[in-house]
């Protein structure tokens, strides 16, 4: 099912659909990217900066709607269907891709949207859970079907923010805004620089020139990832409490420079303040890697890279064994820079590297780490990437 042609990935769907609902007429045929974030990891809910991108994997839902509140999706990947009416969405038990679908109908409904049922077939080749945000594409993918399906004319930051409800108080995960928000707004050759604060954002042409990115799947799959995310999250808000004891003008750890973290940080804590330190520095980071970017210097883009690396993994502690090989590998094989992506604990890690070493280094990586762990990674190889759209048939 992965690495299809676009156009053999068009036709199935357009075929399974007209095999389950009997014709195409009415049919709107729509595609999300995923992401992977280039750099500001855990800066998204400490109200901060991050730097993400999205990618050439995507997921696609055709779709049309109905009369009535019926609705009848069929999953692709998963080879099945699923059916429920408007007025009674309810959960499946584990992470059914239908509840995707349902969080994101039932946060519409709520926020007194108007639409009705609707049928379609939903396809994704981003790899699931790996951290590449397959669940905020198929999130915002619904939420934009059924915004073009119905004519509803939703405002894309407001779509976002109701996709991240969806799977805030629906699915149940606990994120920031940082994936929906890029999987909805952001641009082909661009990365997205957003102010999780005040939800500015800007769309920073991303000229590689001589340089390429690779993302490279650990494929370890991050069971820990929700539990320890919740607690960083506790974490940096005991971070917040204790500066805002000192200065009671903070109200996330965005408001903490590093000029006051130099102040304040022996009284906090051991543990709270490597994770405050990390946050600090990451935002940081965000800042001047726009910047650098803005000046086509990739070689500083990369350093900052290996410096948010050191920084997860050291004060953030979310790295995993494989990530860090992954980045120990890529900069002995002469990459710029690599990072892992995402909320860590395995899924990806992104490199960057100057194009006429990229093809040696993705082979230097694979090869040690099969050696390594004996099993291969996913390499992908961040070719054009797409941004929300409506597809031509
Ligand atoms: C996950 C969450 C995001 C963000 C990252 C860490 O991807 O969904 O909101 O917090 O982790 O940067």
């Amino acid at each position: 099912m992965f690495d299809k042609t676009h156009n053999e990935i068009v036709n199935q769907i357009v075929d399974v659909f007209m095999r389950e609902f009997g014709s195409r007429e009415g049919m709107v045929l729509v595609r999300t990217p995923g992401r992977v974030n280039l750099i500001g990891e855990h800066t998204d809910y400490n109200e901060g900066y991050v730097f993400p991108t999205t990618i050439n994997r995507a997921v696609y839902i055709a779709l049309r709607p109905r009369e009535d509140l019926g609705c009848g999706y069929y999953s692709l990947n998963f080879q099945e269907k699923a059916s429920w009416e408007l007025t009674d969405i309810r959960r499946t038990e584990g992470h059914h891709w239908s509840n995707y679908l349902k969080g994101v109908m039932k946060v519409l409904g709520e926020a007194g949207v108007d639409f009705k049922g609707s049928e379609g077939v939903v396809f994704g080749d981003v790899p699931i859970a790996s951290g590449l945000s397959s669940s905020a594409a198929i999130e915002v993918a619904a939420a934009f079907g059924l915004d073009k399906a119905f004519g509803l004319g939703l405002d894309p930051v407001r779509m976002s923010l109701l996709a991240q409800k969806a799977e805030n108080a629906f699915v149940g995960v606990n994120c920031g805004i940082m994936d929906q928000f890029v999987c909805r707004l952001g641009r082909k050759n661009h990365a997205l620089f957003l102010d999780c604060r005040s939800l500015v954002y800007e769309n920073v042409p991303l000229r590689l020139a001589k340089h390429g990115l690779l993302i490279v799947d650990t494929k370890v799959k991050r069971e820990l990832a929700q539990s320890a995310y919740n607690q960083r999250r506790a974490e940096c808000d005991e971070a917040v409490r204790f500066f805002q004891s000192k200065v009671p003008s903070v109200k996330a750890l965005r408001d903490v420079d590093p000029e006051m973290f130099g102040r304040y940080r022996d009284g906090l804590p051991e543990t709270v303040r490597r994770r405050a330190a990390h946050v600090v520095s990451e935002d940081d980071r965000v800042l001047e890697a726009v910047k650098a970017l803005k000046a086509d210097d990739l070689e500083k883009v990369g350093r900052l890279f290996f410096e948010s690396h050191r920084s997860l993994k050291e004060d953030y502690e979310v790295s995993a064994a494989e990530l860090d090989f992954v980045v120990e590998t890529a900069r002995a094989s002469g990459a710029s820079g690599a990072r892992l992506t995402g909320a860590g604990f395995g899924g990806c890690a992104v490199v960057l590297a100057r194009k006429d070493i990229l093809d040696g280094l993705s082979q230097d990586i694979e090869v040690h780490y099969v050696r390594k762990f004996g099993k291969a990674p996913g390499i992908i190889a961040l070719a054009e990437n797409f941004e929300t759209e409506v597809l031509a048939l």
